[in-house]
């Protein structure tokens, strides 16, 4: 197939995404010279719904978003890997693929490759080729960064995905996109499967519901959701920018671990918030403090060992956080149902609940993420608005019929902007499809 060709199929016609390639198959031939190459690309992601979810193994229903990150690359003779950036912001860094890579210095871009190859090395029996590599994800084509739309777990897996193709290894999608959740705990954020597992597992114009629960024979129930038609997904970008690699998020993790201690009163077994899923909310609150510090957490038992906690006095919102995570589970479920009956007024009040429990609830908003929610609500043809990702920033997703786009485009920067003084960033997507490799030809 021909490049134009394999554009097409990925994005629809497109002559900017034709210039997109071309252009980074041209800057390839110019640092690493004339040959063969090979295209592969990973999308970024927003989720619909169930936040904080993934890591107690809940429920989860995100889309692939059509913003990726592109990898060319070639095959070297010897383990290095040398990687070049279109964005002159991110420098050239080299290092060479082995069972324990050493890290560059924290939030260097190189880190989420490096990850990604230390991980390989423990998964493929034999010496591995490195590669001459330049990636391409400079927005508007490109996944936004720090944006909660995941182009880390994007760059993550395009640099995994090359990796396993260009040394001959075909993993099965599963339980590949579990060794890239794990290799992305190399930056140091403890974070879920979701991100990795919509990377590269999406179907075009489909959700992912996702069971983060792995089944005993390290399989998981999975279910692709049409869409449904004459709506897009709208992502808004509030411009404050979040960053998971900070403690706010563990210390989240380590309220539930919390919750998990305390909720063994009540079922023995207990591992994660999955596990009381089945009990009504009424039976299980007044087990669980409202209130605990890290230290009392760690007394009654949770399971804090490989969480970075810094302060024991830290106070974790037990009773909240868990309370969050078993609506929101019950959500995701509904919201299933109501996508698959084509109910997107219905899909619209679960996002709206679901917004609203993770900021009082789980405490992750902020008040440009409540300022977008309020100037979504506003366009008429928008269904639901709640912040998507980690939170603390980012973006907002919401659902929008057909004939909204040209208000949302033009109307909701400029609410937003007049409350918060920031030009924000909005688009509207279609589902897209999975990380793929595309092609090989010659530059
Ligand atoms: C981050 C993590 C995900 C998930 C979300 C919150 O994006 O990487 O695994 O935990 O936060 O839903």
């Amino acid at each position: 197939m021909q490049l134009a060709e394999v554009v097409e199929q990925t994005y629809g016609e497109s002559t900017q995404q034709e210039a997109r390639y071309r252009s980074a198959l041209s800057t390839f031939a110019g640092v690493f010279g004339p040959g063969p190459v090979s295209i592969f690309r990973a999308p970024g992601r927003v989720n619909l719904i169930g936040e904080h979810t993934d890591y107690n193994h809940g429920f989860v229903l995100p889309v692939a978003i059509d913003r990726d990150i592109l990898l060319l690359a070639r095959p070297r003779a010897d383990s290095s890997v040398n990687l070049h950036n279109t964005e002159p912001v991110f420098a050239s860094r080299t290092f060479a693929v082995g069972f324990d890579i050493e890290p560059a210095e924290a939030g260097d871009w190189s880190n989420y490759v490096r990850g990604a190859a230390q991980m390989l090395a423990h998964h493929i029996e034999r010496p591995l080729l490195g590669m001459d590599a330049l990636v391409s994800a400079a927005p508007p084509q490109g996944t936004p960064r720090g944006a909660g739309v995941s182009s880390s777990s994007a760059l993550t897996v395009v640099a995994a995905l090359a990796l396993a193709w260009l040394n001959d290894w075909s993993p099965e999608r599963i339980s590949f996109a579990r060794q890239c959740s794990e290799a992305e705990w190399y930056v140091g954020t403890r974070g879920g499967i979701m991100d990795q597992f919509i990377s590269l597992l999406a179907l075009p114009e489909h959700a992912l519901f996702l069971d983060c629960r792995p089944l005993g024979n390290g399989d998981y129930h999975l279910n692709h959701v049409p869409m449904p038609s004459g709506y897009r997904v709208l992502v808004a970008n509030t411009g404050i920018r979040h960053t998971n690699v900070g403690g706010e998020f563990n210390l989240r993790v380590a309220a539930c671990r919390a919750g998990v201690a305390c909720l063994r009163e009540r079922v023995a077994d207990i591992t994660h918030l999955r596990d009381v899923q089945h009990i009504a909310w009424e039976e299980l609150a007044h087990i669980v403090p409202e209130v605990m510090s890290v230290s009392q957490a760690r007394e009654r038992g949770a399971d804090l060992a490989n969480l970075p906690l810094r302060d024991p006095d830290a106070l974790l919102r037990v009773r909240a956080c868990c309370r969050h995570v078993h609506s929101e589970n019950r959500r995701v479920q509904a919201a299933v149902d109501a996508l698959s009956a084509g109910d997107v007024t219905r899909v619209g009040e679960l996002l709206d609940e679901a917004h609203t429990s993770a900021r009082d609830d789980y405490d992750v908003s902020c008040p440009e993420l409540e300022a977008m929610v309020n100037a979504v609500k506003k366009i008429d043809g928008t269904y639901g608005a709640r912040l998507t990702g980690a939170g603390w920033g980012g973006c907002v997703v919401a659902l929008v019929h057909q004939d909204a786009l040209l208000d949302v485009e033009s109307i909701l920067p400029e609410l937003y902007g007049a409350s918060t003084g920031i030009e924000p960033h909005v688009f509207v997507c279609q589902p897209s499809s999975r990380a793929e490799h595309l092609l090989t030809l010659s530059v």
